[in-house]
């Protein structure tokens, strides 16, 4: 049961100082207010934790006040409740020798976001994802692989590992195009692509499992990744070889147009809506953001079913959603036994959490 008890923010982006204990019994906390008083901004201050760019995929430039002048650093501090035990959370960012720099620490030791994660996950939806609903492929392949890096740290790797395949392969192609080791390295990359593929495919099996299954109420949405050369039936050594041989295919294309252009990448990402029996690219805004929704949610259940703790973060969950699918949501998120935090622009938008919540007035 993850919960913030305090916070205390110096310089980050509107907030010069503010500091809040919120009282331990709730887990709906509301922040509301009139555009423009610091409702994300407060939100984006937590997702430092977990992200290297916040919610709205600010640099770390972009975090200090406008106004201030740059002789006091950037400080978020947090008191996290976990079961039993209790974690001060903070960061700060400082500037080192003309460079940015963000230091976590933990019950004042350093920590890396990674250890953090272990944890403690913050999960947020924001008005800022809207657009992976609709603008094609990359933002829904990044959005997913995100979701499973969050919990597989070799999911990461094995990207970091591709790209510096990938890199070292191109650099061979610029210089000495060494046949035999073109063909180690494709193998190599070959094999990574494959193993990428394979973990999206298994990831997506189960978050449209837990759709099916815990998510009855909310709207259908089926996640699939398609490549031509990944065919279910094939076996793994079938289609790393067919990846090894399209590589090969593609060296002059790849070394003419200085990048890897069959990779990771190549996957297509596709979120199907199954009331419209559609993509999600051609639903209606408020479609769009519900199936969004739907599959935060799913990870959430994936989170809850591992036991991972998780904070969520629903950034304007009220806009364009109406008051029944409101409802629904705060019903399913009630049943996480971890903290929400909603933002609004009017108390009444959320009437249906009632005394329940913790609200917080900003003004
Ligand atoms: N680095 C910054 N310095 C000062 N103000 C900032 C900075 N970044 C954003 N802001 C301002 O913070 C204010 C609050 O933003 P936000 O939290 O997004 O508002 P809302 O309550 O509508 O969610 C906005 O007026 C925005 O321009
Ligand atoms: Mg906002």
């Amino acid at each position: 049961m993850a919960r913030i008890e305090k916070i205390k923010i110096q310089n980050f982006k509107s907030y010069k100082k503010y500091s809040l204990n919120l009282e331990k019994n709730f887990k709906h906390i509301v922040v509301y207010g009139k555009n423009g008083v610091g409702k994300t901004n407060l939100l984006d201050s937590f997702t430092f934790f977990s992200n290297t760019k916040g919610l709205r995929g600010s640099s770390l430039g972009e975090v200090f006040p406008v106004k201030e002048e740059k002789k006091l650093n950037t400080k978020v501090e947090i008191l996290l409740s976990l079961k039993n035990d209790n974690y001060n959370l903070n960061y700060e960012i400082i500037n080192e020798e003309g460079k940015l720099k963000k230091k976590l620490s933990l019950d004042n030791k350093n920590v890396s976001i990674q250890e953090i994660k272990s944890f403690n996950n913050f999960i947020w939806l924001s008005p800022y994802m809207d657009k992976i609903m609709y603008e094609g492929q990359t933002l829904k392949r990044n959005f997913i692989d995100k979701m499973i890096s969050q919990n597989n740290k070799h999911f990461s790797k094995l990207i970091i590992t591709f790209k510096k395949n990938s890199s070292e392969r191109l650099q061979i192609l610029k210089t000495s195009k060494d046949e035999k080791w073109l063909d180690i390295i494709e193998n190599k990359l070959a094999e990574n692509i494959y193993e990428v593929c394979n973990i999206r495919r298994i990831y997506a099996e189960e978050i449209n499992q837990l759709i099916d299954s815990k998510l009855k109420k909310f709207r259908g949405v089926y996640i699939e990744f398609v490549n031509d050369l990944y065919l279910k039936n094939n076996d793994r050594n079938t289609i790393i070889n067919l990846f090894a041989k399209k590589l090969k295919e593609q060296r002059q294309l790849d070394e003419v147009s200085k990048r890897t252009n069959f990779s990771i990448n190549s996957d297509q990402t596709l979120f199907f809506d199954k009331t419209n029996k559609f993509n999600t690219d051609r639903c209606s805004t408020g479609e769009q953001k519900s199936c969004l929704l739907t599959i935060i949610l799913a990870n959430c259940w994936k989170l809850k079913n591992e036991n991972k703790e998780f904070i969520l973060l629903l950034d304007e969950a009220t806009s364009h959603i109406d008051a029944e699918n409101f409802k629904k949501l705060f019903d399913e998120v009630d049943k996480f036994d971890t903290q929400i935090w909603y933002t609004g622009t009017n108390k009444n938008l959320f009437q249906v959490i009632d005394n329940k919540g913790f609200y917080i007035h900003l003004q």
